[in-house]
C-alpha cells in the first residue's frame, strides 16, 4: 500500500500527539511540548522558539520539556495549524501562509506595500490593531500569543532578473497558499502557483516552478541560492509570523505558567526581530557570496508595481474595509 505525503504527515502529528501529554492539572506533571517549526533550527524561527524553551524552562522548574520539529518535521504550515487545533501539537510559529484560512481578518497584514519599514509593520502589530486579530484566533480553536515576523518577501526565480511588472509576466511562482498574495501575483501577470513548503525546493529543482518569494531569513536558512540563480530584493509584502499553543496545553495550566509562557513569547519575538535586523543586511552579502545575481528595486520600480496592483487593491478595499487598510497606512 502506498502511503500519502498528507497521510504520513497526519501519522506524523498524531504520533507527535500521542508521545505528549496535557489535560488539566498540568501544574503537578511534567509537560512535553513540541514545537512545529518550519525552518531550519539556525533560522528566524529557531532562534525564537529556543528562546521561548529557556524562558520558560528558567522559570518553571523544569516542568515543561521542550522537543523541536524544524524543517517542516510535521509537515506543511496548515498541517501544522490544523494539529494545534487537534491538540496533536503543543506550539508552533507559523507564518501567514494559511492563517487567514482560519481567520480571514489576519489577511490584511498580507496586502502588498502596506508597511514602509519593519518599524512601521511592528508598530502596528504591537498595536490594538494586531492585538484585536490575535484575540480572533480563540474562536478558531487556539490561542495566539504575539506576532512575530520574517522579514519583508523578496523574488528568487531562475528565468531573469526583475525590474519591471513585465519581467515577471507568466513567470511560474509559487506562492504560500495565502489568497491575499495570490490575488497580488495574478495582478501583475505572473502564474502564481499556491504550493506548501515542503514540496517547494524539489519543484524548484524539477524546474516545474521557474520561483518563489520569501524573507532573507528563509531564504538564506533554506539555502535557496543552492536551487535559485535570480534574487530580487522587491521587499513587495511584510511576513508576520505568528505564535501559537494549542487550547489543550492552555487551559491545562495554572495562571502562573500561562504568564511566563507570555513572557517567553514575547522574549521569542525580541530575538526573531534581532534576527531578521541582522539577516537584511549580512543576507544579501551572503548570497552574493552564494553566486546569486542580486538586484534592488528602486522607489521608481517599485511604484510600477504598485500602479499594477491598482485593481487588487479594490478587491482588498472589498474584502477588508479600505477604513482599516488607511488607519493601518497612516500608523507612525
Ligand atoms: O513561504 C512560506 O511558506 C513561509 O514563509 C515559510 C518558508 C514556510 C516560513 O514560514
Amino acid at each position: 500500500m502506498q502511503l500519502t505525503r498528507r497521510a504520513v504527515t497526519g501519522a506524523m502529528i498524531a504520533l507527535a500527539g500521542a508521545l505528549s501529554w496535557s489535560g488539566p492539572a498540568l501544574a503537578q506533571q511534567e509537560v512535553k511540548i513540541g514545537y512545529a517549526l518550519a525552518a531550519a533550527p539556525d533560522s528566524h524561527y529557531g532562534v525564537a522558539a529556543t528562546k521561548w524553551q529557556e524562558v520558560v524552562e528558567a522559570e518553571t522548574d523544569g516542568r515543561y520539556t521542550f522537543r523541536h520539529f524544524p524543517s517542516s518535521g510535521l509537515g506543511g504550515e496548515r498541517e501544522v495549524i490544523e494539529g494545534v487545533q487537534l491538540g496533536t501539537v503543543e506550539a508552533t510559529i507559523v507564518s501567514s501562509g494559511t492563517l487567514s484560512n482560519f481567520v480571514p481578518e489576519a489577511g490584511v497584514f498580507d496586502i502588498p506595500f502596506l508597511f514602509r519599514d519593519l518599524s512601521h509593520a511592528r508598530t502596528v502589530l504591537d498595536g490594538p490593531i494586531g492585538q484585536d486579530i490575535l484575540k480572533r484566533f480563540d474562536d478558531a480553536g487556539m490561542v495566539a500569543l504575539a506576532w512575530g515576523e520574517q522579514g519583508f518577501r523578496h523574488i528568487t526565480n531562475n528565468r531573469n532578473a526583475i525590474e519591471t511588472p513585465k519581467d515577471v509576466a507568466g513567470l511560474k511562482l509559487r506562492t504560500m497558499e495565502n489568497p491575499t498574495h495570490i490575488l497580488a501575483f495574478e495582478a501583475l501577470g505572473a502564474a502564481p502557483t499556491p504550493m506548501a513548503w515542503p514540496e517547494v525546493i524539489s519543484a524548484l529543482q524539477q524546474g516545474t516552478i521557474d520561483g518563489q518569494e520569501n524573507p532573507l531569513s528563509v531564504i538564506t536558512s533554506a539555502k535557496l541560492s543552492e536551487v535559485q540563480d535570480y534574487l530580487t530584493l522587491s521587499g513587495h509584502v511584510y511576513s508576520p509570523a505568528m505564535l501559537i499553543v494549542s487550547k489543550q496545553l492552555w487551559e491545562g495550566m495554572s495562571p502562573e505558567d500561562q504568564e511566563v509562557f507570555r513572557k517567553g513569547a514575547s522574549e521569542a519575538v525580541a530575538a526573531m526581530r534581532d534576527f531578521v535586523d541582522n539577516v537584511e543586511t549580512s543576507g544579501v552579502e551572503q548570497l552574493k557570496g552564494d553566486g546569486m545575481e542580486i538586484g534592488t528595486l528602486s522607489a521608481e520600480q517599485k511604484a510600477a508595481f504598485q500602479k499594477s496592483l491598482a485593481g487588487a487593491y479594490e478587491q482588498y478595499y472589498e474584502t477588508y474595509g479600505k477604513d482599516l487598510i488607511d488607519q493601518i497606512i497612516a500608523t507612525e
